[in-house]
């Protein structure tokens, strides 16, 4: 899977990763920054989506469409298509201009809406990327869970950056006796929830 990416692919993915870090030195105010997933997070979750079961494969929150690609080169290998949810006008036009250069539009589904809109549509979700505003992860957790298939995975950002914050979240999961929960620290904190 990372042996063959796209050379347009990486290309986008570098040029995404520099306006990051740009965002991050100078201070870009939240709603205009990109605030996407560190590369090792991109490939932890290309990892985990390769192996989930069959079933939806769906992110909320794209941003420019970063960890979207990540997740695309999973989709690629395995024949499924990722649905991705984004409200900002601006992030959607970057994330359509990140897909069309780097060939994904037929494994890449976008989605101009607040995911918490959508989810009751999905009846299968094997795979569940929640890497979106703070305020509605306990929202999202509560509108997934009962939709991942026995073995569907919901991973979630920010596990530790955002850890006060998320807190209550993080408690439901770790006592929510229809998953197994467990936070791996890598890039900004990975809060994984496999359904029994
Ligand atoms: C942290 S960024 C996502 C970064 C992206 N996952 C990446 O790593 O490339 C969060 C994004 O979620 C979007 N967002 C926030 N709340 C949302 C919601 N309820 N539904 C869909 N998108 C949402 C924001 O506009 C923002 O672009």
């Amino acid at each position: 899977m990372f042996h063959d990416i796209p050379s347009a692919m990486i290309e986008r993915m570098a040029y995404l990763e520099e306006i990051d870090a740009g965002d991050r030195e100078d201070g870009t105010p939240r709603m205009s920054c990109l605030c996407q997933i560190p590369p090792e997070t991109g490939q932890f979750l290309a990892l985990l989506a390769a192996g989930a079961p069959e079933g939806a494969f769906v992110e909320i929150g794209t941003s420019a469409g970063y960890s979207a690609l990540w997740l695309s080169i999973a989709c690629r290998a395995r024949g499924a298509v990722l649905t991705t949810f984004e409200v900002l006008d601006e992030k959607v036009r970057l994330a359509q201009e990140t897909f069309r250069l780097c060939g994904v539009e037929d494994v890449v589904s976008l989605v101009a809406d607040d995911a918490r809109r959508r989810l009751a549509d999905f009846s299968d979700i094997a795979f569940c990327f929640l890497d979106a505003e703070k305020e509605v992860y306990a929202d999202c957790y509560e509108a997934v869970v009962p939709k991942l298939v026995p073995g569907g995975l919901l991973v979630a950002d920010n596990a530790i950056n955002h850890r006060e914050t998320l807190q209550p979240m993080l408690d439901r999961a770790r006592t929510d006796e229809r998953v197994d929960a467990l936070i791996v620290p890598i890039g900004k904190g990975e809060l994984v929830c496999r359904r029994i």
